[in-house]
């Protein structure tokens, strides 16, 4: 009969290094939980279920490939038989049926599922207006491209305001590919790698043109749009052009306070989105202002000239141009925008979610403008970080 080998292991198979900030000061064992009780003096109920579940000695989780092997429903209901604090503060337990298991303090803290652990773990965002063009952060090509603290700053903000510049790169085409790579694969979409935004004769986007571009997400008519947009600056000397930014989430949380029908209306309608030439026809269908099991805003989809027709119940017609117009006005309130001419070497990066992006008209017979741009999932970028703080 194949029976489950205890086995001791010294560490916790975990990739990231998990700094042990609270010590674990006592541990009972009550109603098949262990109840961990902290130096900082909060207490963590740990289910035995949880507990058997997670266990990272080589036999449960492959001591190579770092993933889980053990695979709870082929086991009768674990009990907790023990637990004591080991001799380097690790939690040590024994199950029925027979198993070991050695938890990291470190590692039990920072998976605690208790509520008052999971809020200490949120990455809270920084909703913003127009006093964001005050404390835009703004880095260093060469701290970007050299350094680690240039490259966390620079994700940091992104992941905190969905918006960052980047300073003082060489204004040479291609660079942009250089500066996304210190990050992260590039996602390939129907506009190639890098895609270049000047105007031309034969556009087939509107930001092919020198119209002005009214504040948007990129690639609404994908299923799933891209979460970073980098818009790089190689020469931007025409008249007009300046970019603008909002803050759709910022927008979105005045409407779910002041305009409840509104807010819940662009999160329950779906809209139609389409991108089409010669080589494609994407579509995509979607709530405007989308919300996770939360209530949370996780996306918006926001793009004029991508935007199909309405494909929805008559009596919806109405109301949905309501909503949309109201979302609207408030996203063109100077107030929720941030404005700024990128120069020359400079490169915005956009949360592509949840920032949105346009532009000013230009006259293309003062100057020449042009700009490269590329995408990238924001997954690279969450990567990145961590990778970065593991060091
Ligand atoms: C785009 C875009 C803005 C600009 O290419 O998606 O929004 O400043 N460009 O040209
Ligand atoms: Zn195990
Ligand atoms: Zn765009």
């Amino acid at each position: 009969m194949n029976q489950i080998r205890p086995k001791r292991v010294d560490t916790m198979l975990d990739l990231a290094s998990y700094p042990i900030k609270h010590r674990i000061e006592r541990v009972a064992l009550v109603n098949n939980h262990a109840i961990v009780d902290w130096s900082d003096g909060r207490q963590s109920r740990f289910h035995a279920l949880w507990l058997r579940d997670n266990c990272a000695c080589p036999t449960c989780r492959h001591p190579q490939a770092l993933e889980r092997r053990h695979i709870f429903i082929d086991e009768a209901e674990p009990r907790l038989a023990s637990v004591k604090i080991g001799a380097t503060g690790d939690l040590l337990l024994t199950f029925e049926p027979i198993h070991e298991s050695r938890f990291d303090a470190g590692w039990l803290r920072h998976h605690c599922y208790q509520d008052w652990a999971r809020a200490e773990r949120r990455q809270p965002l920084r909703l913003w207006g127009s006093e964001l063009e005050q404390h835009l952060t703004i880095v260093n090509y060469a701290d970007f491209m050299e350094t680690d603290r240039g490259l966390v700053t620079w994700i940091s903000a992104l992941m905190r305001d969905g918006l960052v510049l980047l300073d003082g790169a060489p204004a040479r085409t291609g660079e942009i590919q250089r500066i996304a790579e210190r990050v992260g694969p590039i996602r390939y979409t129907n506009f190639g790698v890098i895609f270049d935004v000047v105007s031309r004769p034969n556009p087939n986007a509107s930001a092919d043109t020198p119209m002005g571009l009214e504040l948007h997400t990129d690639l609404a008519n994908w299923d799933h749009p891209p979460g970073i947009q980098l818009l790089f600056s190689v020469s931007n000397d025409a008249v007009g052009g300046d970019s603008v930014y909002g803050d759709s989430f910022k927008v979105a949380e005045d409407l779910r306070r002041e305009e409840p029908e509104v807010f819940d209306r662009l999160t329950r309608q779906q809209f139609d989105f389409r991108f089409h030439d010669d080589s494609c026809d994407l579509r995509a269908r979607g709530p405007m202002i989308q919300l996770n099991a939360d209530g949370e805003i996780e996306r918006v989809r926001f793009n004029n000239w991508l935007r199909s027709a309405f494909d929805i119940p008559e009596s919806e017609i109405e109301p949905t141009y309501h909503a949309l117009r109201r979302y609207w006005l408030r996203l063109r309130d100077r107030r929720n925008q941030v404005r700024l001419k990128l120069k020359a070497g400079q490169m915005i990066a956009v949360a592509n979610a949840r920032v949105m992006h346009g532009r000013d008209p230009f006259d293309p017979n003062t100057g020449y403008r042009h700009m490269q741009g590329c995408l990238m999932d924001m997954d690279w970028v969450r990567s990145r970080l961590r990778l970065l703080e593991r060091e």
